[in-house]
């Protein structure tokens, strides 16, 4: 695999480099809530701006459907990421042609207006690539940076990767090394802990994980599936009924860990009526929205002689503070077994990343945060992943 050091060394001053980066960053309006993606954007981008390359950044933000749509503009990413460059960068629209002179960067918008990136018609993504060579020029260089979207077979993902010289950026570099001693020999005990709503959208990585883990500990909306093929109630929680042979299945594994008590509420709202109570208390009319402080010292526990930690999925609802505890314990956990231990501990994107920092945990505490949700449980999985393959080959 070629890498943007190469890319560097071979002279790149003056040369226009076409930059996939993942900048999908959560907005409230037009203020980022997170800006992780674009902070973990900046090494490959300055890097190339500082050799001299006229950097075009591509990325995607949100899933706008059939063309333009402002709300999902990356105007707002223009700016925080001109902000941590410490130099302007222009937003251009679809259609136009950057003018940038040596060192300049620009950001095209949302690469996702145009659904052609999109496509699952090869012509279509292929007709799209050519129009963004077109955009840099034949003698452009291309650079994948963007992590968090590798898993997708999209215009800016792959098929520009096949018209135009294709490096490697650092952040892929880094996610791929890194994942990659989690999927080759890591040192046990080795601790997974899953979240998140469903076990539908997990189970692939379920199976994946099972034979190759110690422990599995589950908390978030999912656990009740889990919970109810065990046999127990619970209430008006997230219950993906379909899904209760399949985790009874899984169960057998004698691997996952589950909570044992869990805060339910009376309704899903922040103001709403709580109480914390055992997994086999759950009343009709209450559900549950986060694991309590039981689960979190057991889950604590495992993970305290944890040698090797991946984490993907919140615990409970962060988002609202009287369901932010059992995210926050089960993360300070993992940071405490990075301390204290010398755990090797992977916090897998999205939503967990954007926890850790929402939460206030230090993100050094962990020995690596990734920008790819979805990507770093398809890598888990052991999938191949369209946008690392292509620079493969
Ligand atoms: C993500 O948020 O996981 C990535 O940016 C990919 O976005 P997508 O799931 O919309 O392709």
């Amino acid at each position: 695999m070629r890498t943007v050091s190469d890319l560097v060394s071979e002279g790149v001053s003056g040369r226009a480099v076409l930059v996939r980066s993942d900048l999908n960053v959560p907005l409230d309006g037009e203020t980022i809530t997170d800006d992780g993606r674009i902070r973990a954007s900046v090494p490959t981008i300055s890097t190339l701006a500082d050799a001299g390359a006229r950097v075009l950044v591509t990325a995607h933000l949100g899933r706008p459907k059939g063309g333009a749509d402002a709300k999902y503009s990356l105007a707002p990413v223009a700016t925080r990421l001109g902000e941590l460059l410490g130099k302007e960068v222009a937003l251009v629209p679809h259609g136009k042609r950057p003018d940038l002179a040596d060192g300049q960067v620009a950001l095209l918008e949302n690469i996702r207006f145009d659904p052609r990136e999109t496509s699952k018609d090869d012509d279509q993504r292929a007709e799209f690539a050519r129009e963004l060579v077109d955009l840099v020029g034949p003698d452009a260089a291309f650079v994948s940076d963007g992590f968090g979207v590798v898993h997708r077979k999209q215009t800016s993902v792959y098929d520009v990767a096949q018209d135009l010289p294709a490096y490697a950026g650092g952040l892929v570099l880094s996610e791929v090394e890194v994942l990659q001693k989690l999927t080759g020999d890591p040192e046990r005990p080795y601790a997974v802990v899953l979240g998140g709503s469903k076990v539908s959208d997990k189970l692939a990585v379920i199976e994946a994980l099972l034979p190759k883990v110690d422990s599995l500990l589950v908390g978030g909306g999912m656990c009740f599936t889990f919970l109810a093929a065990q046999g127990y109630g619970v209430g008006s929680s997230l219950l993906e009924s379909d899904q209760i042979d399949t985790s009874r299945k899984l169960l057998e594994s004698g691997k996952i860990v589950l909570p044992t008590d869990v805060v339910v509420a009376d309704r899903f709202a922040a103001d709403a009526a709580t109480k914390t109570v055992p997994v086999d208390a759950i009343e009709d009319g209450w559900m549950g929205l986060d694991i309590g402080p039981e689960s979190v010292r057991e889950f604590a526990s495992v993970l305290a002689g944890a040698r090797t930690v991946f984490w993907n999925g919140p615990m409970g609802v962060f988002e609202m503070a009287p369901f932010a505890e059992g995210t926050r314990g089960v993360a300070q956990a993992i940071v405490d077994a990075t301390a204290k231990s010398g755990a090797f501990s992977v916090v897998g994107g999205g939503d967990s990343a954007a926890a850790v920092r929402a939460l206030g945990l230090p993100e050094d505490g962990f020995s690596h945060i990734s920008t790819g949700g979805g990507a770093s449980l398809e890598f888990l999985e052991g999938k191949s992943l369209p946008g690392v393959a292509v620079l493969e080959r």
